[in-house]
């Protein structure tokens, strides 16, 4: 077999088989294959897409393309969740705590930004001394004692997936339906999850920019994730808009920590909320969502889930005064309220637009080996629906220099549209 044949096929739009498929995946972890043909190889899948089976034998080849983790003498069910990713999706910081207080220990590896999208590892290394390069054995003693990890990706879990998704990032093979499932699932697959919550996101700030492709992305990971022997759920979720208000690693953490504490925008607490109950009950911790719910928003209420997220901030190295003290996150140098150019009711907060601003600031990365500036961002303060006057602020940026101050403001206000007709509030879920 040669790579080169299995690229001409998929070319072609021929079906590859499973030994093809994991011929080349294999080759391409040990480095026989090199980046060029896997970049070449993920263009043809983009191009000319794959059948569910190809993209079921891609997903269990890159999961079984290192080690894989079994939490079964750790955990009685190991519970996971992925979000698509989005602009603002602070979501995992929120809730890993919440469901972990309720009594679900879930240990997550996440993963760094990506292009407009932002990442969990990014936004906690906010937090001074927080390590998300736990070993193996850290991250099972961890989850045993603690009940609740969020870590980076271990370099020997589903290492195919590693390097595939840094050449896709540079490649522009990213929006892919057959390998951004392969590459979620094999993930999950690898990291030992029994039971998955997947958070599909859709809109313009999402690589799914339709509810269409967003269904049959899910589709396809509900399917893999069953033929592999996982339950697995998928939520769909909107992602035109930011979700919360802030857009920005240190600035996304602060109001992770509000949400955590019951306050926050009303739009992110729902979300949470809304993921927690689902992961309550696919974790058997909760009868039904309203439970799962009422567990969470007590958990909120009471502090625990503030607790949890102290307990895991401090077992992962990180300055626990941070969290106690969120004012102490270092400032940008200029921060810039701007006012809203005119009276009307907000069409639209182009979310991907606000992402791409808060990467020109420099909270995210335009190559690889960029490093990010935490405390940059910008702070949306209205959602689609809201009515806005003239003059009221609209949103704030937060950056550490002028020039980029500028193109940001331009991008973050030609985000925002106006009707003067009612606009309708945009959903938080689709069905
Ligand atoms: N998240 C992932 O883990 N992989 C993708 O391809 C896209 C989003």
């Amino acid at each position: 077999m040669r790579a080169v044949d299995i690229i001409i096929k998929k070319r072609d739009k021929i079906e590859l088989t499973r030994e093809e498929i994991e011929f080349f995946i294999k080759g391409f972890v040990s480095g026989d294959v090199p980046d060029y043909q896997a970049a070449s190889f993920a263009m043809a899948v983009m191009l000319n897409d794959m059948t569910p089976r190809e993209t079921t034998d891609l997903t269990l080849a890159m999961a079984y393309s290192g080690d894989t983790l079994d939490l079964s003498d750790v955990v009685d069910l190991a519970v996971d969740k992925h979000s698509s990713g989005g602009v603002g999706d602070k979501t995992s910081i929120t809730v890993l705590p919440t469901v972990a207080a309720c009594g679900l220990p879930v240990g997550k590896m996440s993963g760094r930004g990506l292009g407009f999208s932002g990442g969990t590892l990014d936004k906690l290394e906010s937090i001074p001394g927080y390590r998300v390069d736990l070993t193996t054995d850290e991250f099972k003693k961890q989850l045993k004692e603690i009940g609740e990890v969020l870590t980076g990706q271990s370099l020997a879990l589903a290492p195919a997936d590693g390097k595939l998704y840094a050449l896709r990032d540079v490649t522009g093979t990213v929006p892919s339906t057959p390998l951004i499932a392969s590459s979620i699932m094999s993930k999950k697959i690898a990291a030992g999850a029994q039971a998955i919550v997947l958070d599909v996101k859709v809109g313009l700030g999402a690589f799914m920019e339709t509810l269409d492709e967003a269904r049959v992305l899910a589709k396809l990971m509900m399917d893999i994730g069953r033929l592999a022997g996982r339950e697995t759920i998928a939520l769909l979720s909107d992602m035109n808009q930011p979700l919360g208000h802030a857009v920005g690693n240190s600035l996304e953490v602060v109001e992770a920590i509000e949400a955590l504490k019951g306050g926050g925008p009303r739009d992110f607490r729902e979300h949470c909320l809304h993921v927690c109950s689902h992961l309550l009950v696919i974790g058997k911790r909760a009868k039904d969502l309203d439970d799962g719910r009422a567990q969470a928003e007590k958990a909120m209420a009471n502090g625990s889930a503030f607790e949890k997220f102290r307990a895991l901030v401090k077992a992962q190295g990180g300055d626990v005064s941070y969290v106690d003290e969120p004012s102490k996150f270092p400032r940008a140098k200029y921060v810039e309220v701007v006012e809203s150019p005119m009276d009307g009711n907000l069409s639209q907060v182009q979310a991907r637009s606000v992402g791409e601003a808060s990467v020109i600031l420099g909270g995210g990365r335009a190559k690889k080996s960029d490093s990010i500036d935490h405390a940059v961002g910008i702070v949306v303060h209205h959602k689609v629906g809201d009515k806005v006057q003239k003059g009221e602020p609209l949103f704030t940026i937060h950056a550490d220099d002028e020039a980029k101050l500028a193109e940001a403001r331009a991008m973050t206000l030609a985000a925002h549209k106006f009707s003067a007709d009612d606009v309708q509030p945009l959903p938080l879920f689709y069905n």
